[in-house]
């Protein structure tokens, strides 16, 4: 393992009927609230009048910031932290997906800075502060709520890019799996696509002697693989979303990773697509990691890795097979399950063709060659888009 130090100060909040704890922990932080939340779904799904409701019965002052995109925008990040700025907000509640939780985090953390929020984002300036926050989850997929990381799009430049600081972990989150039965089957598919593409970018990599760390990754992704079929007929299923939803977080709070020097190009090469063609994450994600894999399998890059993936993971026989055999039938075994599911695995499945590759190749390569698994240039990513086709 590499040295490490691991701290994560989100309280967090697990299961059924949890949402009462909001009366308790919400007043710790101050009465001028910023709700924020997406297109309409909690108000659909009735969420947004029982928070309303807590909020209404502990004497908050509320303000709202509706209509955070899918892919948040850093136009509503403005309007956001103009918001906080003008009124004196004290503590902001984001109710929803990642999006909303990620939009939270950069008004947070714009509302204490005084230049454009973009510096920070592009990091010619790093958050200094943040308005404390909360977060009630309604889609797993992320696990934004128990980190401090956050994604946010310009549309003006067609640039996405990830940003985070100590300051924007989450006070509390709350998650009840009940929130989450109204998310759709095409987001649901997307959400898991998405976890265990957190986990896969832990799980490749090279640090020596990570046996825990290893099985922790392999049970987060043998659970959502048990889970994620049964659920996508079955939505309302407590116990289902209960697994998905603390995979979600599990797979990305630093606990599945302590020590180990994860890889992340895919998820810098699926944001490159997205900021294009705004594009849902887990979906772009669903297209690119098979194929990131099989590209670095064919370099030869830590070719045990994927033989240990095909078979801790897919149960791949190993009995007569070379190593880089039984990784190619584990990759191929990630395809066909994603696709069991009703995932994309084509750029194609999103009316993407080869048009905007070099811009896209462009956009992730923003920061030079990147990869901690294996260094990626810009014909890797190429490469990679190409096969994606
Ligand atoms: O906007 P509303 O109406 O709420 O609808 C949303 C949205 O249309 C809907 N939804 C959410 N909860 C629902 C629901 N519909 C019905 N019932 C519910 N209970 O689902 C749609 C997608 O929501 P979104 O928040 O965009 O999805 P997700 O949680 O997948 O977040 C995606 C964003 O997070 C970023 C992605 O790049 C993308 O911008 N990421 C953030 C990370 C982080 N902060 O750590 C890491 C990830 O790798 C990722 O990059
Ligand atoms: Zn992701």
């Amino acid at each position: 393992m590499n040295t490490f130090s691991f701290h994560n100060p989100t309280k967090l909040i697990f299961g059924k009927g949890t949402l009462e704890q909001l009366q308790a922990e919400l007043p710790k932080y101050g009465k001028k609230v910023l709700l924020v939340y997406g297109g309409g779904s909690i108000k659909r799904n009735g969420l947004y009048d029982n928070v309303i409701g807590i909020l209404n019965a502990l004497g908050a002052q509320i303000y709202e910031l509706s209509g955070v995109e899918p892919n948040p925008r850093l136009s509503t990040v403005h309007r956001g932290v103009d918001l906080c700025k003008k009124e004196g907000i004290e503590v902001l509640l984001a109710v929803g997906g990642g999006s909303v939780i990620d939009c939270t985090k950069a008004i947070a953390a714009g509302a204490k800075y005084d230049g454009d929020f973009w510096d920070i984002v592009t990091r010619k300036a790093a958050a200094q502060d943040a308005l404390p926050f909360g977060t009630i989850l309604t889609l797993a997929a992320t696990g934004s709520e128990m980190n401090s990381g956050s994604v946010i799009t310009n549309w003006e430049t067609q640039e996405k890019y990830g940003w985070g600081s100590p300051y924007t972990y989450p006070k509390f989150s709350i998650l009840d799996p009940e929130n989450t039965y109204t998310v759709p089957k095409d987001q649901t598919v997307y959400g898991v696509c998405d976890i265990m593409s957190h986990v896969f970018e832990t799980y490749f990599h090279h640090t020596p002697n990570t046996p825990v760390q290893d099985g922790l990754c392999e049970s987060v992704l043998k659970a959502v693989i048990q889970a994620a079929p049964k659920l996508v007929n079955n939505l309302k299923d407590y116990e289902l979303r209960e697994t998905v939803l603390y995979s979600g977080t599990m797979a990305l709070n630093g606990m599945i990773g302590m020590g180990i020097r994860g890889d992340w190009a895919t998820h810098n090469i699926e944001h490159a697509v997205s900021a294009v063609y705004d594009i849902p994450h887990g979906g772009g994600l669903a297209i690119l990691f098979p194929n990131w894999m099989k590209h670095v399998l064919k370099d030869e890059e830590n070719v045990p890795r994927f033989k240990q993936f095909a078979i801790n993971v897919f149960g791949i026989d190993p009995a007569g097979k070379s190593d880089r055999q039984i990784g190619e039938e584990g990759i191929e075994a990630l395809r066909s399950f994603w696709n069991s599911i009703g995932a994309p695995s084509r750029l194609a499945d999103y009316d993407i063709d080869d048009a905007k590759l070099d811009i896209m190749a462009d956009k992730a390569m923003v920061y030079g060659p990147f990869g901690n698994f294996k260094k990626l240039e810009r014909n890797d990513v190429l490469e990679i888009y190409r096969l994606s086709l």
